[in-house]
Formats: C-alpha cells, sequence, structure tokens
C-alpha cells in the first residue's frame, strides 16, 4: 500500500520537534482519572491547548489543502488532538528529559512550546490530517481483522481498549460521515462494518506511521509500560534462565576490584545486579553506588530490597534516562549496566556513561546478543507471531538484539570508548513452563512487541491465550533438549579517554 508522501513528512516533522500524539497512551492514562494528579494534568493541558486552538483558528492556519477533502473538520476533534498531543508529548518529556514518571506541570509547559513550533511548521490543519491517520488506525484496526462488531461492542470500547468511550463515539460518527465504517442490522442487532474505503484508509495510514517511522517510536514507549506493569521479573528469571544469577556474578568479577569506587549503574531494574548478585557489596560502605532506572515500576521493586537490606545509605535509586543523565560530567570511576543495550540508541547510551565517567574510569555492559529463532519447536510453539511478522513480508519476527558481540564493540568504539575487551559466557534458556515463558517473552522482554502492534488490543491477549496453549502441546511433543536455547552473552568493558 502506498503512503502519502505528504503525511510521512508531517509525521516526521512531529517525531523531528519532539512532538509525540499517541492517543492509546493518553487514554491509559486518562482511565484513571479518579486519581487527582491525572484531573490536574487533564485539566492544565485543556487550558494550553484551549490557546494554541485559538491560535489556530485566529490564523486561520486551519487551511483546505492541509485536510483531505474527504475529512470533515470538526473542533471538538481538533480539541482533543491538541489535548492529547500535549499530554502524549508531555509523557515523552517527563520520561526522557526529567526522568519522571508521568506529565506535569513543568513538561506540558515544554510540550506546549514544542506543540506551537511544530504548528508554525507545519500548520494546524496538516496535525489535524495527523490525527486522523493515527486515531482513525486505531479505531479501523479492529474492524480490519473482525469486519464487523456489535456496535454496542464498538461503543463500549472491549476491542479498543484503553481507548475511552466517549472518544468511541465521536470517532464512529466521524467514520460513518467519511464513510469508513457503516451500519447494518444483522437480525435484531445493528453492527458496525467496515467499508472498502475503510479498509483502503487503514492500510495507507498504515504505511504512513510505519514509514515515518511513527510505529518504532510507539514501540519505545510500550516496551517502558511493559517494564512498569511486570510485577514478577525476578520470579521469572530464575524460572526462564536458570544460569542468569551465576552469570551475572562473573559480569561483576569481570569488573575487578570496586572497594571505594563511585559506581554508577543504569537500567538497573528491579535491582537483580545492584543487590541480587550483591554489586552494592562490592563497592561496599567506602564507596557509593547511584541505580537508575527508567522505569518506575522496576525501581519500586528495587527499593523494596534497598529497604530489605536496611536503606544501605551510600546506596541511592534514581528514576532517569540513560540517554541524558542528571549527573555532571566525570562524577564516577565506573558506569555499568546489564541486558537493556536493545532498548536505547546504544551509541547514544554508551556515549552518555562514558560523560559521566572519569578519565581512564571504566563503562561496562552485560549484553545478550542475536540467537536463532529458527529452532523447530520455537516455530511451532510461536507460529501465530511468526504469522504476524509474515503479513509484514517479514520471514521472522523482528529481532531487537544486537547482532553480535563484535557489533557491541563496535558500539563501545564509536562512543569514544578505548582498549575495549570482551568476556563471553552464554545464558541457557529453557522453555519449560508455558505460562510463565509466555508472560517473561511477551510482557517480560517485550519480545515481540512490532508484531504485537499488529493487532487489536483483546486480539493480544487472545493471542497470549493461544501462545500458552501451543505451549503446553509443544513441551508434551519435545523433549526438553530441544526447547532449551542459548543465548550468547557478553561482558564489555571500555576506556575512558
Ligand atoms: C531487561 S531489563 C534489565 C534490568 C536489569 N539490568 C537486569 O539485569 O535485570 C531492562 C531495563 O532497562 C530499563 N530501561 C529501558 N530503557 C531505558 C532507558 N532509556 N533509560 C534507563 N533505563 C531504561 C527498563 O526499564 C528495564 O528495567
Amino acid at each position: 500500500m502506498q503512503s502519502s508522501p505528504q503525511a510521512v513528512q508531517n509525521l516526521k516533522a512531529m517525531l523531528e520537534t519532539g512532538v509525540f500524539l499517541d492517543p492509546l497512551l493518553v487514554s491509559n492514562f486518562l482511565r484513571n482519572s479518579a486519581q487527582s494528579p491525572v484531573q490536574t494534568v487533564r485539566s492544565l493541558a485543556r487550558g494550553l491547548a484551549a490557546q494554541i486552538y485559538t491560535n489556530c483558528m485566529h490564523e486561520e492556519t486551519i487551511s483546505a489543502e492541509e485536510i483531505l477533502d474527504r475529512r470533515p473538520f470538526s473542533p471538538t476533534l481538533l480539541r482533543l488532538c491538541l489535548v492529547e498531543t500535549l499530554i502524549s508529548t508531555a509523557f515523552a518529556i517527563s520520561h526522557e528529559e526529567y526522568g519522571r514518571e508521568e506529565p506535569e506541570e513543568a513538561s506540558l509547559a515544554a510540550a506546549a512550546d514544542k506543540l506551537t513550533e511544530l504548528v508554525a511548521r507545519i500548520g494546524c490543519g496538516a496535525l489535524y490530517d495527523a490525527y486522523f491517520i493515527i486515531a482513525g488506525y486505531d479505531t479501523l484496526q479492529p474492524l480490519y481483522f473482525h469486519k464487523h462488531i456489535t456496535e454496542q461492542a464498538f461503543l463500549s470500547g472491549v476491542h479498543h481498549h484503553p481507548y475511552l468511550p466517549e472518544n468511541l463515539e465521536l470517532f464512529m460518527l466521524v467514520s460513518l460521515a467519511t464513510q469508513t465504517l457503516r451500519l447494518k442490522r444483522v437480525g435484531r442487532v445493528r453492527t458496525v462494518q467496515i467499508t472498502r474505503l475503510g479498509m483502503q484508509s487503514y492500510l495507507e495510514a498504515k504505511a504512513v506511521m510505519r514509514e515515518s517511522g511513527y510505529f518504532d517510536r510507539r514501540v519505545k514507549f510500550a516496551y517502558l509500560y511493559s517494564f512498569d506493569t511486570v510485577e514478577d521479573w525476578d520470579a521469572m528469571c530464575d524460572v526462564v534462565w536458570p544460569n542468569h544469577r551465576q552469570l551475572r556474578i562473573d559480569f561483576l568479577d569481570f569488573l575487578g576490584d570496586l572497594r571505594g569506587k563511585r559506581v554508577l549503574e543504569v537500567a538497573c531494574g528491579t535491582g537483580a545486579l545492584t543487590f541480587d548478585a550483591k554489586l552494592s557489596e562490592r563497592v561496599d560502605e567506602t564507596g557509593e553506588l547511584v541505580a537508575l532506572d527508567m522505569s518506575s515500576g522496576m525501581l519500586d521493586q528495587a527499593r523494596r530490597k534497598w529497604k530489605q537490606l536496611g536503606r544501605p545509605s551510600n546506596v541511592t535509586l534514581q528514576l532517569g534516562n540513560v540517554e541524558k543523565m542528571p549527573f555532571s560530567a566525570a562524577s564516577f570511576d565506573l558506569c555499568v549496566g546489564a541486558a537493556f543495550l536493545h532498548f536505547v540508541d546504544p551509541v547514544a547510551a554508551l556515549r552518555e556513561m562514558a560523560r559521566t565517567v572519569v578519565t581512564g574510569g571504566i563503562v561496562s555492559v552485560w549484553q545478550g546478543s542475536y540467537f536463532s529463532l529458527d529452532a523447530p519447536f520455537f516455530r511451532d510453539w510461536f507460529e501465530p507471531i511468526f504469522e504476524l511478522a509474515r503479513r509484514r513480508n517479514a520471514e521472522r519476527p523482528q529481532s531487537y538484539m544486537p547482532e553480535s558481540g563484535e557489533t557491541i564493540v563496535r558500539w563501545f568504539e564509536q562512543a569514544g570508548l578505548r582498549d575495549v575487551v570482551t568476556e563471553n559466557a552464554s545464558l541457557t534458556w529453557v522453555f519449560d513452563d508455558p505460562e510463565t515463558i509466555v508472560q517473561h517473552v511477551v510482557r517480560g522482554v517485550s519480545f515481540f512487541e512490532t508484531e504485537l502492534m499488529e493487532l487489536p488490543w483483546d486480539d493480544r491477549r487472545t493471542i497470549v491465550a493461544e501462545l500458552v496453549d501451543r505451549g503446553r502441546d509443544v513441551c508434551a511433543r519435545y523433549p526438553l533438549r530441544h526447547r532449551t536455547m542459548y543465548l550468547p552473552m557478553h561482558c564489555i568493558k571500555g576506556v575512558v579517554r
């Protein structure tokens, strides 16, 4: 399906300006509107959006050329678009700039500046059009898969979770007006059906979102949210990776004597390295350890361990983004991190890690690289995911792991580190407990996020249940040794210039 070059340009301009419009993210947040911080964010965003709306209408920037003829102009929809753009952009700023969990006043103000800059660059009409593409994609997606659903199911939002019912009502009216959906009575029930134009609009929207890089951005946020909701990460790792604890200890040995050092650990997660593998003890009370992670959910679990250990005063836990950390240059002797490079821009992260370390100090990671997805049991078990990949014309699910240990060494060198050395090991991955494996792969390490993104929300839940069932069958048919994989793991360190 061809994407409109202008629409791709507009979404690219949006991403370049740092504006992120994600109605799914906002709906998820606003679902908790009973909480007062959510209400505050919503009313602040409405105030800021009203100003931008007035400017748009005053300057007549809603020009006819920017909006396709088939899109009706709805002031309510434009206001909704502005509010949602402000909140999701503020989310991104809060996470990435301030290392905070949720939007608040400062990030909303920064989002309003970026949005004003974007509107000056592409026009309000182009922003409105982008909203049609993104919200239109989400609205049409369940219909594209199911072809028709009952009107009641549409309006209640079961197929469109986390979209809010009041917004779905508006989207349904707009979709009926633009003839991408139609109502049809089937027996005694009214159903909503997708039209041929609707199918075409869905595929066009998808092509624009893919080509502009929008999907990648959405996936990156989805990773973060899956970490925020993982509660049993440590227990899952013990079941799935029986030798992970020993390999972490080996990694700490690889780092050498840490006593009395100032150490920064990035992407610390639940503290598997920090506390369970006893990094904090190796630094000992004469040194200092700061452990940082971008997910408050993971960090909460690390904080629990810190409290259990009697709140050691030389260990600090901090919310933050490894690509932009709140520490002055050369504040640490060492900066380390485990199993995170595949979630970030690796060279930018390594460069930032190096910035925080003194000349002659060490930057080091413990990181896995690509493993083949072609083992017969794996293809058999995860066939529904391979099928989703084929719909993208890909042979296998997208792997986000670095290609090899050499790739990581190259990243170290590109980040300016010298005398890079490595030690290799392999992490045993036992596929033996279908429930845990599926939770770990899908929710824990978000391995199939790109593929699952193809599916409406409720179908993702269905596929997870199907994968657990398939897993039971696969475990009965393949001996355990055929269901065991070995993930290449690399201890890598380089010296800061
Ligand atoms: C697979 S977990 C590994 C956690 C821990 N290091 C371990 O070995 O168990 C990846 C962690 O990276 C964190 N993360 C992802 N992107 C990040 C970023 N840009 N800045 C800081 N942490 C990030 C996630 O929140 C998650 O806790």
